[in-house]
């Protein structure tokens, strides 16, 4: 079974969010469960600065675009046995920055002819190609308008995957004339809300959709999280299922770790202690043995719910702990946490940046981990966190519900601290309790930790499902 995983960011390469993590470690997953796993992304220009010299060049050639003609140069690597292809064109990639440009739907058209492209050049021709999120959502319809003329083409099976349905890939209808070059009799594929929106082509056009957990893909049908695309979702349950995400648990363990002050595991808990010292020495954070430090790691954007803690802030730092923060996103939390930071510099950490070595180190040093989102498809955060050693706060919402069942502070089981409505003071009580449990509970904190950093999140059992659905199509 070959199957190529088209996506716009994979780690160690490139990496802005939990879609790298994934496009890491599932085609990982999946070469151990007997596949042929290929990955391919742009060559963007932080990967041609750190990796050029990896990187073997394998061919160029002409990429179709509208009424004009692209250049496409390819590049390899291996990871284990997972090959990564680079799609290369300086003109769209070569930038300081990843996404945000006022021309992504051209860049990402591009790719998504150009992913096409390459596999007659390469003579890589897989079964299945699994497309990620709004940027490879062009593929099915790329595949269906411009390739079945081609034999080698035409059994290609493709599986989309929706990693966050807040951003789809809308362009006004002149786009198609100007980039995606399409026949008018495909304009009904991809046209929907009044302007041409990729996500929508891909989700009629592939022959199954999934997203990254159980419950988020209940949610996509309804309103409050779907929106527009709620009844289209609806529409396409006989093909569409969620799959809860795993995590790579080689990379995120806390035995083998190499940024962390000092490793550990559930027999040697000693090394989290330490973890906890030397984080706070590290952030100036001040060395209060018994408060636990409440951490956030996420992209600080509006429906992560950071206008929760906004509205509750002062509130929550009345309460006996310490608050480290990294991520960096819209302005208006960045500096709601960087002011906090100012008025409590003792107890508030306010790092706004990205920063892979410091991440680590607030998983091991931290004891609580909030997560309040008001939609989280899945969330790698809260498992990370868990298999570190500390117990998360989440609003049951998406993959939140599925990964952090409810702890029962009398008997010590369950995993974490939940609240159900989306409302600041709801999120502030589950604070409050994990707190209580904190302080007043020692042994059944023990007895959670210890059941956190040893349950399952490893991506075998939904690589084994992923296969089951491309060997069903
Ligand atoms: C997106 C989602 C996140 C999910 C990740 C990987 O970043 O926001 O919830 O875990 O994709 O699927």
């Amino acid at each position: 079974m070959k199957i190529l995983f088209a996506t716009a960011e994979a780690a160690p390469y490139i990496k802005i969010g939990g879609l790298g993590d994934v496009a890491a470690a599932l085609p990982k997953a999946l070469a151990q469960e007997g596949a042929e796993a290929a990955v391919v992304l742009p060559l963007y220009k932080s990967i041609k600065d750190r990796y050029h010299g990896e990187l073997e060049y394998i061919t160029s050639f002409s990429v179709p675009l509208a009424w004009r003609q692209v250049y496409c140069g390819i590049f390899r690597s291996m990871v284990g046995s997972v090959t990564y292809y680079f799609i290369d064109n300086e003109y769209y990639f070569l930038r300081d920055s990843v996404y945000g440009n006022y021309d992504d739907g051209e860049r990402y058209a591009y790719f998504c002819k150009a992913v096409l492209e390459m596999l007659q050049h390469i003579d890589f021709f897989p079964d299945i190609i699994h497309a990620n999120d709004w940027q490879c959502a062009l593929i099915p319809l790329f595949l269906k308008a411009f390739y079945q003329n081609i034999e080698a083409y035409r059994p290609i099976k493709t599986m989309f995957t929706i990693h966050n349905i807040e951003y789809q890939g809308q362009t006004p209808y002149s786009f198609s004339e100007d980039v995606l070059g399409l026949p008018k009799e495909f304009m009904p594929d991809i046209s929907f809300g009044g302007c041409l929106n990729f996500m929508f082509s891909a989700i009629c056009l592939s022959d199954k959709v999934t997203t990254v957990s159980e419950t988020y893909a209940t949610e996509l049908k309804m309103p409050y999280y779907g929106k527009e695309m709620s009844p289209v979702l609806s529409g396409i349950s006989y093909k569409f299922c969620g799959i809860t995400n795993g995590i790579d648990t080689e990379l995120f363990d806390p035995q083998r770790d190499p940024h962390l002050f000092h490793r550990y595991s559930v027999k040697a808990m000693g090394g989290k202690k330490i973890s906890k010292r030397r984080l706070r020495e590290y952030l100036g954070l001040q060395q209060d043995e018994d408060a636990p430090i409440l951490a956030m790691v996420s992209r600080l954007v509006g429906h992560k719910g950071l206008d929760l803690v906004e509205y509750v802030r002062h509130e929550l730092l009345s309460r006996r702990l310490q608050l480290v923060v990294l991520g960096t996103g819209d302005e208006r939390f960045e500096n709601m946490f960087r002011e906090l930071s100012y008025q409590y510099p003792e107890r508030v950490s306010a790092n706004i940046r990205f920063d892979q070595d410091l991440s680590s180190k607030i998983y091991a040093g931290c004891d609580l981990f909030l997560m309040p989102s008001k939609s989280e498809p899945c969330g790698l955060s809260q498992m990370i966190a868990m298999r570190y050693g500390a117990i998360p706060i989440v609003r049951e919402t998406g993959g939140l519900a599925d990964t952090v069942s409810p702890v029962n502070p009398e008997e010590g089981t369950g995993q974490g601290f939940t609240f159900k409505s989306y409302n600041a003071h709801d999120m502030l009580d589950a604070v409050d309790r994990a707190l209580w449990f904190y302080y007043e509970k020692k042994p059944e904190l023990k007895k959670v930790i210890r059941s956190n950093m040893e349950a399952d999140f490893s991506w075998q059992s939904a690589a084994g499902r992923y296969m089951a659905i491309y060997k069903s199509m």
